[in-house]
């Protein structure tokens, strides 16, 4: 059921939620439980850092014949409902390159495989939301070589990565502290967000000016932009992100503000802002923690934790992880 509240929001009724859709500047549409849309941060600054953050198993192995989605269910937005953002710990990528006498280097560059993979099995399912960990504010206690290499793949992966995506009509953004970073990657960054931003909002315009499909105002086919007409989601990639270090930010732009906060405010200040919390976690490799990931944001996530590898986390893997998802009973401090 839809119905407009008249402040340019749709809300949408699902079983046992109500959802706010809402067309922002960052991001083409924001889905919120509950909540209407967060408040703007105070502008503290206008560094490059804040311009990227602002436009915007079980162990076995599962077979596919485990899997109980029925047909219908996949290419809804929310599908089953429900499942909206999935947040993954892609670890293991290190033993699965020792494991084939390879650099730890190999084995980042085949989890990127598995990111490919995993977006594409969430559009399939109609989840609009995904994040991944690519490196933690820890992760720079690492050989050089290893944080070098993981810096490398990143500016020479990252442009490519955001053409497909914006061929699939998906957005990249990123969250972290970039401060750190060099002009060349805070570049990369800010112009793969970019990117994929123009590139959807190009069709946009299209649409708004005479309502013609594929078309831009300049009368340019956006098939020759290489977009596709629609939006189906955002690919959020974590990087130089901590938990500890996202709510001490948030904290510091709340004292700043001068005012005590409300929760929705205090999100707002998020790295995460405009992205509705995680409904499922996938953790990788066998361990079973956190690691400084979405401390905030995990509060109702539910977890799963798979013994696979990253780079052989495989479509029938995450299958069973969405699966197993929509078994489980989400109460949220309700009977
Ligand atoms: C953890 O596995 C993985 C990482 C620290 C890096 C993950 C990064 C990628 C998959 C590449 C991201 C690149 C782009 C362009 C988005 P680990 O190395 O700690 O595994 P281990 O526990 O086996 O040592």
């Amino acid at each position: 059921m839809k119905y407009n509240s008249g402040d340019n929001t749709i809300r949408v009724k699902i079983p046992k939620k109500i959802c706010a859709v809402k067309k922002t500047d960052g991001l083409d549409f924001v889905v919120s439980e509950d909540k209407r849309e967060k408040p703007e941060p105070p502008a503290l600054t206008k560094s490059v850092e804040a311009k990227i953050i602002d436009t915007v198993s079980k162990s076995g192995k599962p077979k596919k014949s485990d899997i109980s989605h029925k047909s219908g269910s996949r290419n809804k937005v929310g599908a089953k409902t429900g499942l909206l953002h999935i947040a993954f710990i892609m670890d293991g990528n290190g033993r699965w390159a020792k494991s084939r006498r390879l650099p730890r280097a190999a084995g980042h560059r085949e989890g990127l495989k598995t990111i490919e993979m995993a977006v594409k099995v969430a559009v399939a399912h109609g989840i609009p939301y995904l994040s991944f960990f690519a490196f933690s504010t820890e992760n720079w206690k690492r050989p050089k070589a290893e944080v070098d290499s993981l810096m490398r793949l990143l500016k020479t992966r990252l442009p490519e990565m955001a053409k497909k995506l914006a061929k699939q009509g998906l957005k990249l953004r990123f969250c972290g502290d970039f401060s750190i970073f060099d002009e060349e990657l805070k570049d990369i960054l800010l112009s793969a967000q970019t990117w994929t931003e123009s590139g959807v909002q190009s069709v946009e315009r299209g649409v708004k000016a005479g309502g013609r499909w594929g078309m831009r105002e300049s009368g340019v086919r956006t098939e020759e932009l290489g977009v596709r007409a629609e939006t189906k989601g955002v690919v959020n990639i974590c990087l130089n992100y901590g938990g500890r270090q996202e709510i001490v930010n948030a904290v510091n732009m709340a004292v700043a503000a001068g005012k005590h906060v409300s929760e929705s405010e205090f999100e707002g200040f998020l790295y995460t802002k405009g992205l509705p919390d995680p409904d499922l976690l996938i953790r990788t490799g066998g361990e079973k923690r956190i690691s400084n990931f979405f401390l905030y944001q995990l509060c109702y996530t539910e977890l799963y934790f798979s013994d696979k590898l990253w780079p052989e986390f495989s479509e029938t893997d995450f299958e069973f992880a969405i699966d197993d998802f929509y078994k489980r009973n989400r109460r949220f401090g309700k009977l």
